[in-house]
């Protein structure tokens, strides 16, 4: 079966049901919902309140509903648009097209929206080829200074070695104690380890760091009580993302869009401020 349709797969059958446990920054944090609200306001005023949301993100589509945008989404999976329904806080109406966002022109006239916004959306494409087209049809359906607002995942910026994070587990468990340490040296090491990670394609399948723990349990490498410390139970797919080095993801962006902003996550943790960035993007 082919990436994205694992891929489609993966979010229909499995983070339907564990999405709702899913911590920030995976998912949005209530600053960085702060920050797209702040920029989503000076769109209203500068160009209008037609919006599409890339997925069915519910904390992005309760602000745009606060804040009066009309909005559309255009996801691949009703499974997970319904199941999101269930995490939303406020009713709104919304249009709902299932489909591919690389294929947004065979949905939307050119410069149909003033904004789309969307979180960790180009991370959920399945390898770089797509990122021309996804670009390129993101433009097309923006209107003249319509703004793309996207959260990106980039790719760790130091090697973390599997065995690094092993030997800190048992010298020094209570670091994983704390989420964010958990979810820091778990990000630096599926996103930098080569054996997770592979760098020419920037590709990783989420489930490989638990994959490779599960065998050093199996071989009693490690105990049950250090595997559960360094591993997320959500992350047991093969969900195929794309981690770009930032320097890298600049380069590709600016040939289709001028970046306005880079916002780093609002949340003073390496966890969050190494690896996401909310990208103001104006079409060229
Ligand atoms: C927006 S992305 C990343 C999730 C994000 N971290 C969040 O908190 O919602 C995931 C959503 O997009 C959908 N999706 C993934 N790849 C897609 C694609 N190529 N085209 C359309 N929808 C896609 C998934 O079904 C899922 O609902």
């Amino acid at each position: 079966m082919e990436k994205e349709a694992v891929n489609k797969k993966v979010w229909q059958e499995g983070y339907t049901q564990t999405y709702a446990k899913i911590p920030p920054p995976f998912v949005p944090s209530k600053k960085h919902i702060a920050a797209c609200v702040k920029i989503l306001k000076s769109i209203k005023k500068k160009s209008g309140n037609k919006a599409l949301v890339l997925g069915c993100t519910p904390a992005i589509r309760d602000c745009l509903a606060k804040i009066k945008f009309k909005v559309t989404l255009l996801e691949f999976s009703q499974n997970m648009v319904e199941t999101m329904n269930g995490l939303r806080k406020i009713e709104s109406k919304e249009k709902i097209i299932n489909g591919l966002w690389t294929e947004a022109t065979k949905y939307f006239l050119p410069k149909t929206f003033d904004c789309v916004i969307g979180h960790a959306v180009t991370n959920n494409l399945v390898n770089l080829e797509l990122y021309e087209q996804f670009f390129k049809a993101m433009k097309t359906i923006l209107k003249s200074g319509g703004e793309l607002i996207i959260t990106v995942t980039n790719a760790s910026p130091i090697l973390q070695t599997a065995e690094s994070v092993i030997e800190k587990c048992k010298h020094r468990p209570g670091y994983f104690k704390s989420l964010n340490n958990k979810i820091y040296i778990w990000e630096s090491c599926a996103y930098s380890d080569p054996r997770f990670y592979n760098k020419k394609e920037c590709t990783t399948e989420m489930n490989k760091f638990n994959l490779f723990l599960g065998e050093k349990l199996k071989n009693k490498e490690i105990t049950q009580k250090e595997y559960d410390l360094m591993t997320f139970d959500f992350y047991n797919q093969p969900h195929r993302v794309t981690m770009l080095p930032e320097k890298m993801f600049d380069r590709l962006v600016k040939k289709y869009f001028i970046i306005v902003k880079k916002i780093k996550e609002p949340v003073k943790h390496p966890a969050f401020s190494k690896f996401y960035t909310i990208y103001q993007l104006r079409k060229k």
